[in-house]
């Protein structure tokens, strides 16, 4: 969900929706923005995409000087327009993105106060419990502090209270809230991140966790989660508009592959000191040099990313992995060794049965640590610590952009043991930051092999079969490809070990299935480069992924090449990720699916 709220002379309904515009990539279930209209509460909101919220505010205008507006992507609760925000009773109006765990506790105490509630969000629990001390008589500020105390779960807010044309709190318990600095005209923002207030302001306080803030036109005061007042520091942002909504892109997936290069970026910046080249991991509560073995364990594409993880780890930190699927894992019953590490990867944070694997560990008295994209899920609050993937939120239900940042934090994990672990020199581990930190600029590289792509998937879209082959850490990633496939196209597809081929799927090999095959110029190129042969003699026609060298090499004994950039062998997996996709995504816009919600597939699976 997006967040934005304004303090300021002029109208902020205008202003608010252009916010929203630039925040509806968080979401677009439903939208909604609350001002003072003479004092009092007036709200506009809508189900479905911002432009009906646009419409139904142009039809009935909304004025006000102050104001906070929310973009929604539903998760509990369906997207109408009573469970869009802003929620508000006749005092008080909240944005919020998150959970409040409490809320049932609260709503049924609430309601013995006589309280009416009129949806089944946790949202509303806020403004009745504000309202509530306020009836009370304690001022807005103090009534929100009271309230914030016996909040519980992970949460950002925007709050504007009737009467009150220059105050706005803001409080950030595990999602991010940033407040913005109007350029001399005393106005005041606050939104969910820079992209929202990039045409309003660049100047920036972003609030830690557990503080909350007060609002006055030209004013603003930061208290911590203890109630000091504290001082944060203002940062400039360098934000562009290039993230809003799906821009000029077709779907959200096609958008969300070409981000890469800067979500990639965005997460070494918080992994790789740019000066050093250092990788540094936030404090762990357990010491990695000790950890016996890894339990790697994910669904989905995340297993994939996991997948990889096993032959980093063991190649670079020499320690024992064991990879499992979570819906296996679960039920195994597998012995860990005391003191192990647990590692589990999501992109939603919300996979119950990745949760459930991770309650069994817990038990298991492993350490718990987890790579997650969404910050205030589940799995990362039940976890001993997070390694955050800062791909921003992916709408597009076949995953893109949160496997190549789940790679990349996974890389700089593997560096973190190996170092700890002393199982690599200080040179490698440059070579190896150097390497990473290249990676944007080779991702963009990549796409610009997309038109080439686009006239391979007509090829592959009409095929019945694809068979997708790799050796190394290009294994996962052909196993992914076939994944990618299959969900978007409905083209069966398998993911096959080069070297495994031979025992069964070559029986398959005719001139119908097309075989894609990854080959980075590695260590394993003159293994895959057989395996290549043995298809093409059989008939088979093949799609070689390689740099030059090994299109030079390979080129001629196969039926098309697409050449990619030359990178570091440890790199390879994140790069060679980007063609798969795109592959994907073109055979199915051939093919006419939905490319963006595949029939019978949920971005979130909450089910066993
Ligand atoms: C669903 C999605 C997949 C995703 C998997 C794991 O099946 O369709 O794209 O890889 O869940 O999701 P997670 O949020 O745990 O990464």
């Amino acid at each position: 969900c997006g967040i934005i709220g304004i303090i300021g002379k002029n109208e902020v309904a205008p202003l608010l929706i252009e916010g929203l515009r630039r925040l509806e990539y968080r979401g677009y279930d439903s939208a909604g923005v609350a001002t003072l209209v003479n004092g009092r509460i007036d709200r506009r909101r809508a189900e479905g995409k911002l432009v009906n919220l646009d419409r139904r505010v142009q039809e009935q205008p909304l004025s006000g000087t102050i104001g906070i507006g929310h973009t929604r992507w539903a998760t509990h609760g369906g997207p109408t327009e009573t469970n869009a925000h802003p929620h508000a009773t006749r005092k008080v109006a909240v944005v919020h993105n998150g959970i409040i765990e409490n809320y049932q506790d609260l709503k049924a105490e609430l309601e013995g106060h006589d309280h009416l509630f009129e949806t089944e969000t946790d949202t509303e629990v806020i403004v009745h419990l504000v309202t509530y001390y306020l009836d009370r008589g304690l001022g807005p500020v103090e009534a929100t502090a009271e309230a914030l105390k016996r909040l519980e779960g992970a949460f950002s807010l925007a709050l504007i209270f009737a009467g009150e044309h220059d105050l706005m709190i803001g409080a950030r318990r595990g999602t991010p809230l940033a407040v913005g600095y109007g350029n001399g005209n005393g106005e005041m923002y606050l939104a969910s991140d820079a992209f929202a207030l990039a045409p309003l302001t660049n100047r920036l306080t972003y609030l830690e966790d557990g503080d909350w803030v007060v609002l006055n036109q030209g004013n603003v005061v930061v208290r911590n989660a203890t109630g000091e007042q504290v001082e944060r520091p203002i940062k400039l942002s360098a934000v562009s508009g290039a993230m809003i909504g799906k821009g000029e892109h077709r779907h959200f997936m096609l958008k969300e592959i070409y981000e890469q290069p800067q979500v990639i970026g965005d997460t070494l910046n918080a992994f790789v000191q740019a000066t050093t080249g250092h990788i540094t991991l936030p404090d762990l509560p357990f010491d990695l040099a000790a950890i016996p073995r890894v339990t790697v364990v994910a669904c989905g594409t995340a297993f994939y990313a996991g997948m990889v993880a096993k032959y980093w780890l063991e190649q670079i930190a020499r320690v024992p992995v064991e990879l499992d699927i979570a819906s296996e894992f679960r039920y195994r019953e597998a012995p860990m060794p005391e003191g192990g590490l647990a590692l589990f990867i999501s992109q939603s944070g919300e996979t119950l049965d990745t949760l459930e694997a991770l309650r069994y560990a817990k038990r298991q008295k492993q350490h718990i640590l987890s790579v997650i994209n969404v910050a205030e899920s589940t799995i990362s609050r039940e976890s001993d610590a997070v390694l955050s993937t800062l791909a921003g939120p992916e709408i597009g239900v076949a995953s893109t952009k949160a496997f190549t940042t789940q790679l990349t934090v996974l890389a700089c994990f593997a560096i973190a043991v190996a170092r700890a672990r002393g199982t690599i020199t200080r040179e490698q581990e440059a070579e190896m930051s150097t390497a990473l930190r290249e990676v944007p600029a080779r991702a963009v590289d990549v796409l610009n092999h997309d038109e080439r792509l686009r006239q391979l998937a007509h090829d592959v879209s009409e095929a019945r079969d694809a068979l997708y082959l790799g050796r190394g850490t290009s294994y996962p990633i052909a196993l992914e490809g076939a994944l990618k496939l299959k969900e978007i196209s409905y083209i069966h597809a398998e993911g096959y070990a080069a070297g495994e081929m031979k025992h069964g799927p070559i029986a398959l090999i005719d001139e119908n299935v097309p075989i894609i095959a990854l080959a980075p110029n590695d260590v394993l190129f003159e293994k895959t480069a057989s395996n290549i042969m043995e298809a093409a003699a059989r008939g088979g026609k093949v799609l070689l992924l390689s740099d030059a060298k090994g299109v030079e090499r390979m080129g001629s004994k196969v039926t098309w090449t697409v050449t990619l950039p030359e990178v570091h062998a440890f790199v390879a997996p994140i790069l060679y990720a980007i063609p798969m996709q795109l592959l994907a995504y073109h055979t199915a816009v051939i093919k006419g699916t939905d490319v963006d919600q595949p029939r019978n597939l949920a971005k979130s699976v909450t089910v066993e």
